[in-house]
């Protein structure tokens, strides 16, 4: 019967069993009966929770402080500080979630890809991925090289965990097969995916393989993450907007799926991307057990479309923390009256907070999702 559940569904069962307490290796009561943790199953919560995504970054007086003395990846490869801003923000903030401070790249390195943050520029990947013959040389990822090259992740989740108060859940996270292919494609951001889809329509093998050598080192990765502290994970397909459904179906689900399958169960995973509104079946066929998305798509409309068994997470323009408080809570209200209360919502973005936005507007939103959202 199992096998005619999709993924998401298949998971979403997972949860219903024990799995849901033995997959985490720190599950405590507190933090399984947490309103982040709930919401993720869909059980009922008194309040919706929220956090951030990027909510500990520059927009922050107290992370540029800290970044003033360090490179970013420094910052990353440094458990301590990683740490540090991670529990600073989510705790200023009286969110229902932290998340750990790191980055999709990061995993990239072991794979033998040469990364930079240069400044004011944003990543730089110094030997991209342009031709089939480069697919062979990024490496496979063996679990315990990925213990060892990325141990520093997983110290900052062991730090942060018993940093964090007891009863506030710890997110790890990976970017998605796509969206980390497309940095090692393109040697870092890019518009148009030129390098990125030419290699997807050139060569369909080396593409399968490449997005193959991704997938199986991040499920190690996120399963690290997972031993070490965390008690749910997100993928991050910030790019897969670009895509046509078509070749989302062709190049890219089976891989995002079988990332999110070999999560181990039990493990809430969210599954977010920004520019979906057109790819958002695909999305919940690929799987996971809270489906993100951005606010180009309405709430309401994107929950229908993925089936009410799902929960959702979104979908604030961040942008709208930019504009004066009272926009900010319609805009929040807007939102929660879209969800109707519905068991399985958690309040988020629809993307990164923005450098520019101001603390005291960040602070005013989680405010208010809790006071208009109280059950
Ligand atoms: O959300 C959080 O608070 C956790 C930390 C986090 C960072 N990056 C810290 C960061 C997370 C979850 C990410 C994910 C990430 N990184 C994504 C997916 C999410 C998204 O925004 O779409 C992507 C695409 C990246 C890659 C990346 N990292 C880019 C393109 C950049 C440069 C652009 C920018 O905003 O400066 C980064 C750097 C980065 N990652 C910063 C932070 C706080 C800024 C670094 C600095 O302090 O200079």
């Amino acid at each position: 019967m199992d096998d005619q559940l999709n993924p998401a569904a298949r998971r979403a069962r997972a949860n219903e069993t024990d799995a849901a307490r033995d997959g985490a290796a720190a599950m405590t009561d507190a933090l399984y009966h947490s309103t982040f943790m709930r919401a993720c199953r869909r059980e009922s919560v008194p309040y919706t929770p929220v956090w951030l995504m990027r909510q500990a970054g520059r927009y922050m007086k107290e992370y540029r402080d800290v970044r003033a003395k360090h490179t970013f990846l420094e910052m990353c490869k440094q458990p301590e500080v990683a740490s540090e801003v991670t529990v600073y923000a989510a705790h200023r903030l009286g969110v229902d979630a932290a998340i750990i401070f790191a980055d999709i790249l990061l995993i990239i390195e072991p794979m033998g890809l040469d990364l930079e943050f240069a400044k004011g520029e944003g990543p730089v990947i110094h030997n991209p991925v342009r031709a089939s013959a480069d697919v062979d040389r990024v490496r496979e990822v063996e679990s315990s090289e990925v213990l060892a090259s990325l141990g520093y992740v997983m110290d900052a989740i062991r730090i942060t965990r018993r940093e964090l108060k007891p009863d506030l859940p710890l997110i790890g996270f990976c970017g998605a097969p796509f969206t980390l292919a497309s940095y090692i494609c393109e040697g870092g951001s890019s518009k148009n995916y030129i390098t990125t889809k030419r290699l997807m329509y050139n060569d369909a093998g080396a593409w399968h393989e490449l997005l193959a050598r991704i997938s199986r080192a991040l499920a190690l990765y996120l399963n690290a993450q997972i031993d070490a502290g965390a008690q749910a994970v997100q993928i991050f397909d910030s790019w897969v907007g670009c895509l046509s459904p078509d070749d989302y179906r062709e190049y890219v689900l089976p891989h995002t799926r079988s990332v999110i399958e070999n999560v181990k169960p039990g493990v809430p995973v969210i599954h977010f991307g920004t520019g979906t509104a057109t790819l958002l079946e695909l999305i919940r066929e690929a799987g996971g057990d809270v489906l993100g998305f951005d606010w180009r798509v309405s709430l309401d409309e994107a929950w229908e479309r993925v089936g009410r068994d799902t929960a959702v997470m979104g979908n604030l323009d961040p942008v709208a923390l930019l504009a004066n408080v009272g926009h900010v809570r319609a805009e929040a209200k807007r939102i929660l009256d879209q969800a109707q209360g519905r068991d399985g919502h958690i309040f988020n973005l629809g993307h990164g907070i923005l450098p520019e936005t101001p603390v005291g507007t960040v602070i005013s939103l989680v405010e208010a999702v809790h006071e208009l959202s109280q059950r």
